[in-house]
């Protein structure tokens, strides 16, 4: 086990009816916030309005800022920072998912920094400090809600970078898994893929003696496993939703990378995926994980078995560990498909033109190469691509 530093404060306010704390929660940090959202599900749904009304009884005053698009835009980020800038706003309430914690992260780093935001995606600057930011999430998928990322697209240049800095975690986060009843079947499922593709990029690692972190991969994969059919059976079933929503958190607030190198490989390609076709980053990774699985596990053919054995019960074939490995990777691909997720690039009408760009553009962003289990380069990565065709 390697050394590490494990410190995660944001503050969970979990279960039926809690969003109602969120006035009193806001009023700890700010009595004047911008009040971030997407493109109408919370309205839809009577949630701003409860959120708004909450916020009244908490003396806070805020501005509205909706509109965030899923794979959130570096554009609108740019109109929110001009927003808070000019009404002296130091709090943003983030109402929504990955995509609306994410724009409200890059406009807390942005109010403060002289240049334009883009420049902490690209890496040419680095944030100094940040505008406090709360949650109210409304799908368990990215994990964002504790996470020290954001990721943002930028249209013009068709690129999706993220950023990580502990200055992005948010301050709390208010999760009911009620608020989750509305998701549609496919939101549903990509929201598991991509929580249960946080969990692998941490479980598959050259670390050695990380047995504890292994096992609570694996309840997290397992409880995934069984909860996602059961949600996708009874929308309205508050357990199954409840148990989703808090192992997406888990899945992606460091707690299971302790001690360990993940890989994370498979998430670069993805975002390259999204930041061309606007694709569910679920679903992207739905159709990636399999295909990096096959092109990869020969690296650790024990670690595949373990995963097969313990996570999909796989019957371990000691004389034949190969097998059980390639048994395990088959059962995934065939729980992704039974959720209605697409395994197959061309199943997002994602044809083969664009795959080299991506594979260059992807092994751009470290120095030649992406991942950490295995290595790829540009060449490995279009070998991945092409898999999942
Ligand atoms: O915009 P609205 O109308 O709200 O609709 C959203 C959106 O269309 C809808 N939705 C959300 N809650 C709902 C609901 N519909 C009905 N009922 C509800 N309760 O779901 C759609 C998807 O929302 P989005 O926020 O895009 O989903 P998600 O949470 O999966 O976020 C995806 C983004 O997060 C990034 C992804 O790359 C992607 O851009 N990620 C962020 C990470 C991080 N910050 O740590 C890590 C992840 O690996 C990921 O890359
Ligand atoms: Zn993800």
């Amino acid at each position: 086990m390697d050394n590490f530093v494990f410190c995660n404060p944001t503050k969970i306010i979990f279960g039926k009816g809690t969003e109602s704390q969120v006035g009193a929660e806001v009023s700890s940090f700010s009595s004047k916030i911008l009040l971030h959202f997407g493109g109408g599900s919370v309205v839809k749904s009577g949630l701003l309005d409860r959120v708004r009304s909450s916020l009244k009884a908490g003396g806070i005053q805020f501005f509205e800022l909706g509109g965030v698009q899923p794979n959130p835009r570096v554009s609108l980020v740019r109109e929110g920072i001009e927003l808070c800038r000019k009404e002296g706003i130091q709090f943003i309430l983030a109402v929504g998912g990955g995509s609306v914690i994410d724009s409200a992260k890059a406009i807390a780093v942005g109010v403060p920094y002289l240049g334009d935001v883009w420049d902490f995606f690209e890496y040419s600057a680095s944030p100094k400090s940040a505008l406090g930011v709360g949650v109210v999430l409304t799908i368990p998928a990215a994990g964002s809600e504790a996470s020290s990322s954001a990721v943002i697209t930028n249209s013009e240049l068709q690129l999706k970078r993220g950023l990580t800095t502990e200055l992005l975690r948010p301050i709390f986060a208010i999760m009911n898994p009620e608020l989750t009843f509305s998701l549609p079947a496919y939101q549903t499922a990509c929201g598991a893929a991509d929580i249960m593709a946080h969990i692998m990029e941490r479980y598959f690692t050259n670390t050695a003696h990380v047995d504890l972190t292994d096992r609570m991969c694996e309840a997290a994969l397992r409880t995934m496993v069984s909860n996602v059919p059961q949600a996708l059976k009874d929308p309205y079933g508050y357990d199954a939703r409840a148990e989703i929503m808090w192992t997406g958190t888990v899945a992606h607030n460091d707690l299971l990378g302790t001690g360990r190198v993940g890989d994370w490989g498979s998430h670069s390609i993805e975002h390259e995926i999204s930041a061309i076709w606007d694709v569910a980053h679920g679903a992207g990774l739905s159709v990636v994980f399999p295909a990096w699985m096959r092109h990869v596990y020969r690296h650790d053919v024990a670690r595949f078995a373990q995963f097969a054995s313990r996570v999909w019960d796989v019957e371990m074939d000691f004389r034949n560990p190969e097998r059980t490995a390639l048994e395990g990777i088959g059962r995934m691909e065939s729980f992704f498909r039974s959720i209605g997720l697409p395994i197959r690039l061309s199943e997002m009408n994602i044809t083969e033109e664009r795959i080299g760009e991506m594979a260059e553009k992807c092994v751009l962003k470290g120095k030649g190469f992406t991942g950490n289990f295995v290595r790829l380069d540009a060449a490995a990565v279009r070998e991945i691509l092409n898999l999942a065709r």
